[in-house]
């Protein structure tokens, strides 16, 4: 069996992979040109950031497991009788600390603190707690489950919204994405951890940003599409939301003539957030791969229909 593990660094992976298929073929690849003489024989694709047109061109491909947690990039473009699996759970942890690093700087007035430095002024900063504020979830995956739970463990009250109620145990009040804009006029920090579908599309839109409650936090760390980046400038200028703490965007790389680069209350980062444990990814996709030789379910196998 030949499989081709195609990412920015695949030492790791090949390396965890082979000690479960310790017969199997392995090859990494970092471009499309090293990848070209295995596209024909590879039966597993362990990919992140593959041009999905060389699915095509993969005659024996039984299986794609995408070395992420969003596949819009690549699920419209996987053949229907190839398994399409992506990688639930390694990046909950991360991402969670990611978002709290965030809102708790925030909150606390460490960036401004940090400038008084600059400037040697002794002023005292003092902000508001996170215990007793509530905590919009939307999106309740591995990752916004994980979001929540740290919510609840910072004494926060949380609401949830997704497509599917499983609000109940792990948030206070659920919502369904209909309800997107009563979601989000009544929390104090609003967390996305969407996938990129036709329904996220948009869904932070001019309206929803300007119910948004005085001095409220957005973070965005699942895809850039479902703000509208346009009204999120606007919003901004005029101060609802607070402030924003966007890790991805409709463009990445951020264009460099975008507003968001300097507007003083917007906090960037380079779609970063997840993947600073890719040693979690390598556990998932080996154990991903025990499952695949051994016959039995693989995790994280995506739904077509729904997009992730
Ligand atoms: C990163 O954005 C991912 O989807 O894993």
């Amino acid at each position: 069996m030949q499989i081709l593990v195609y990412a920015q660094e695949t030492q790791s992976y090949v390396e965890a992979l082979q000690e479960v298929a310790p017969h199997a073929k392995i090859f990494g690849a970092a471009t499309l040109t090293e990848a070209e003489p295995h596209l024909e024989d590879t039966e597993v694709l362990f990919a992140w950031g593959v041009p999905p047109a060389v699915l095509a061109r993969m005659p024996r491909l039984r299986w794609v497991q995408w070395l992420g947690a969003g596949v819009d990039l690549i699920v419209g473009q996987t053949p229907d009788d190839i398994t399409l699996t992506r990688v639930v759970g390694a990046f909950s942890t991360v991402m969670s600390e990611h978002v709290f690093a965030y809102l708790l700087a925030l909150r606390r007035g460490i960036f401004e603190m940090r400038q008084l430095q600059r400037e040697h002024v002794w002023r005292r900063v003092i902000g508001p707690s996170l215990r007793g504020q509530r905590l919009g979830v939307a999106g309740l995956g591995s990752i916004g489950s994980e979001v929540a739970r740290l919510g609840r463990a910072f004494g926060m009250e949380v609401w949830g919204l997704s497509r599917t109620d499983r609000g109940g145990e792990i948030c206070d009040r659920h919502f369904l994405p209909t309800e997107m804009r009563d979601f989000a006029a009544g929390v104090d920090a609003l967390v996305l951890v969407l996938p990129a579908t036709p329904e996220t599309d948009g869904i932070v839109d001019a309206e929803v940003l300007a119910g948004m409650r005085e001095g409220s936090i957005l973070v965005n760390v699942g895809r850039g599409n479902a703000i509208v980046e346009r009204d999120l400038i606007a919003a901004l200028r005029r101060g609802r939301p607070a402030m924003a703490q966007l890790d991805v965007f409709e463009r990445e790389p951020l264009p460099e003539e975008s507003p968001l680069w300097d507007l003083p209350n917007c906090y960037i980062s380079a779609h970063c957030s997840g993947p600073s444990e890719p040693r979690l990814v390598c556990t998932f996709a080996a154990e991903n791969l025990r499952r695949y030789l051994q016959g039995e379910p693989m995790v994280g196998i995506v739904d077509r229909e729904r997009g992730y």
